[in-house]
């Protein structure tokens, strides 16, 4: 493995004592690292921890003529490969959205042009509070800047849920693979989010999808080194970093569009769309005056676009999304053997907390002869999760 220069910021956070081991974790891949502690990471763990590990002085101050007459922050800004943030807390993540360069750390985020990798820790009510997930939409939509975790589970204040930072060997090892683009070469197309089927020029039939899940695939795969066709229904989601995006409205058009970028060398088709199955036979040329006390729409079924690319002659390998309320593996089975698909990704609607409209899901990955569980996570977690699964069922396909 190349020896790289790792910037690693340490917030104020509890999971700051995992930050040790992760320095640790690096050193031994042979990296150079240097931290730089903001004033409440050292309310945690002392700067001597990280000296004693990295055999370099840790950097914690913007103002230190000493430190400065070394190497300046604009110099330390550009030596980092990478600038990995563990924890990064949501007061962190707060200031990096805001552009703030109050300390040394924000500052040398701001300076340099190195990839900036979070690995969020917090409270797992501070993670799901509206302002974090909005901070974070936008730090996520910059293509400089990759969110790893967290993850859910027990946290140190006693609450259980989504906001433990990733495990310090799950941190190391995003760090050994960062470089690597394992899908390079690789054609993905991806459908996400809901479809519109007009019933007259101002009014639609569609469903809740917040396309959220297939854009997280889609910046995954991009990230990972694959070319991306994102063919998307209307969302309020921006085009994730490195992705080709399609926008269409109806599923007759999502139909046409995906075909287009299957024909066109597309090796792996995701289809995370909530596709309407029935369209309006006959929408109406203008606006539907309401003249009568009852009206009957007739609808005609829509296209299966994940079959019909199943069907294809020589079809790419083809992953369905299954979203159930009841016995989800039974009938996620029925549709991937049914849909003569590869893969099926299927969730359980019924639980409130994850699904269409959440930031969060739990999935069951089946294919024929198997399955995986993925307990619950961030959508941004688990795409990356999902697509080590459907690679690896993809190298392993005859
Ligand atoms: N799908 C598609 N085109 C359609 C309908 C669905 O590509 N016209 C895809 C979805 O993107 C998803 C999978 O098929 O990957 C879902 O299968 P489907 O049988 O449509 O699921 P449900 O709508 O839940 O089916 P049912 O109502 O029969 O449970």
């Amino acid at each position: 493995m190349a020896s790289r220069q790792i910037l690693v910021g340490v917030t104020g956070g509890i999971a700051a004592y995992k930050s040790a081991e992760l320095v640790r974790l690096l050193g031994k891949q042979g990296h150079r690292v240097i931290v730089v502690m903001t004033e409440g990471a050292k309310a945690f763990v002392t700067p001597l921890t990280f000296q004693a590990l990295t055999g370099s002085p840790v950097r914690d101050s913007l103002l230190d003529p000493e430190a400065e007459a070394g190497m300046g922050h604009i110099e330390l800004a550009r030596w980092a490969d990478l600038v990995l943030i563990a924890p990064a807390s949501a007061d962190f993540m707060a200031r990096l959205n805001a552009g703030m360069a109050d300390d040394l750390l924000s500052t040398l985020c701001l300076a340099t042009t190195a990839p900036i990798a979070l690995a969020p820790a917090m409270n797992q009510a501070m993670w799901s509070n509206a302002r974090t997930q909005a901070n974070l939409d936008r730090l996520s939509q910059d293509a400089q800047i990759h969110v790893w975790g967290p993850a859910a589970g027990d946290q140190a204040c006693g609450d259980v849920g989504l906001g433990r930072m990733l495990e310090a060997a799950e941190l190391a090892e995003r760090v050994a693979g960062f470089w690597e683009r394992p899908l390079a070469g690789m054609h993905w197309v991806i459908t996400a989010g809901p479809t519109r089927e007009s019933i007259d020029p101002v009014r639609y039939i569609s469903n809740h999808s917040s396309g959220k899940m297939g854009y997280a695939l889609a910046r995954a795969a991009a990230d990972a080194g694959a070319r991306v066709t994102l063919v998307s229904g209307p969302v309020g989601l921006p085009v994730p970093a490195g992705v080709d995006r399609v926008s269409v409205e109806s599923a007759e058009q999502m139909y046409e569009a995906v075909h287009a970028a299957v024909a066109d060398g597309g090796d792996l088709f995701v289809a995370a769309a909530a596709v309407a199955d029935y369209r309006v036979i006959d929408p109406a040329a203008q606006k539907i005056k309401k003249s009568r006390d009852r009206m009957t729409i007739e609808l005609t079924r829509n296209p299966d676009i994940l079959s019909s690319v199943a069907a294809l002659p020589s079809p790419p390998f083809t992953v369905g999304f299954a979203a159930e309320t009841h016995d989800v593996e039974h009938y996620a089975r029925d549709k991937l053997t049914r849909k003569k698909l590869d893969m099926i990704v299927a969730n359980d609607v019924s639980d409130q907390r994850i699904g269409f409209n959440s930031d969060v899901n739990a999935v069951t990955v089946i294919w024929d002869g198997g399955q995986q569980q993925f307990p619950m996570s961030a959508k941004t977690q688990l795409a990356e999760q999902l697509l080590e699964s459907i690679m690896a069922r993809y190298q392993a396909k005859p």
